[in-house]
């Protein structure tokens, strides 16, 4: 076992992990805590924020809440400077928040599709930016994207959020290929359908007919994909980059 332990590590690591209020990004947070990590988790709100310290503090992990509109580009170089002066260099970044604006193409509106590649691939581009001048000066450091199985698969109604994702995945394999020789990895994660805010949207009818397609015959959860993460954040994951991580019950098989 004390062999195994270490692998799964996060100790002396500081990760910022985006849209850590719930769903997916919550437990992503927690998982990188629980293993070691100090964590800044996102909210887009101050009470969001005071609510992600209160967890992490009630499960006696180190971190705190911040509050973040990863639109923000300048917000996000603030949030930079403040972390460097706090915590020190990110070496962990998870790249989680992430919208929907779902619609037919030929009714969606242009600014449905602004919102979605702007909060979900631009925002991507701008923390990988900001934040990786601190990892190739700490020569090390672990860059995880979320992304979706809608980016492999596509799925009617999801133009804008099927090309943001799909999107993330070549920004990923481009970006590793810049960073390998830093000791940086960039890796994504593709969740298929689990059970959080955003697929509470569908009925139950519909959650049951979903399930009856997926070979693990149930939704995911985000435990699930945060254990994923875990595995690529942490020293067990270290030789593995330009990589997407189905974690979708088999739904899709790449
Ligand atoms: N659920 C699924 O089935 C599924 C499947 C595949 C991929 N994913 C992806 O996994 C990620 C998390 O999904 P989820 O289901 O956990 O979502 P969720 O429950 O809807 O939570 C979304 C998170 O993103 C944050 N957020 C939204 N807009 C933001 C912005 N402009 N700036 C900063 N943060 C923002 C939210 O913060 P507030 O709480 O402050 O609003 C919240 O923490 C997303 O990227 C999603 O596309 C989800």
């Amino acid at each position: 076992m004390s062999d195994v332990l270490p692998l799964f590590s996060l100790a002396g690591e500081t990760a910022l992990v985006t849209g850590a209020t719930r769903g997916i990004g919550a437990a992503i947070a927690d998982a990188l805590a629980a293993a070691g990590a100090t964590v800044i988790g996102t909210a887009t709100s101050a009470a969001g924020a005071e609510a992600i310290a209160a967890r992490l503090a009630a499960a006696g992990h180190a971190g705190r809440g911040v509050v973040l509109d990863v639109d923000d580009h300048a917000a996000i170089a603030a949030l930079e400077a403040d972390i460097s002066a706090r915590e020190g260099a990110v070496t962990i970044l998870v790249n989680n928040a992430g919208i929907t604006r779902d619609g037919l193409l030929m009714r969606t509106k242009p600014e449905d599709w602004d919102a979605v590649i702007r909060t979900n691939l631009g925002s991507v581009f701008a923390t990988c930016r900001t934040f990786i001048r601190g990892m190739v000066k700490a020569r090390r450091g672990r860059i995880i994207n979320i992304s979706s199985i809608v980016g492999v698969m596509g799925n009617a109604g999801q133009t804008n959020y099927a090309a943001a994702k799909a999107g993330m995945m070549g920004f990923s394999r481009s970006l590793a290929r810049e960073v390998a020789s830093r000791g940086i990895t960039v890796n994504v994660v593709a969740p298929g359908f689990i059970a959080t805010d955003m697929t509470a949207a569908l009925g139950e009818a519909e959650r049951n007919a979903l399930s009856s397609q997926i070979p693990l015959q149930r939704l995911g959860t985000p435990a699930d994909v945060a254990a994923a993460v875990l595995y690529l954040a942490s020293p067990a994951g270290g030789y593995v980059t330009g990589e997407t991580l189905q974690v979708n019950g088999g739904l899709w098989m790449g």
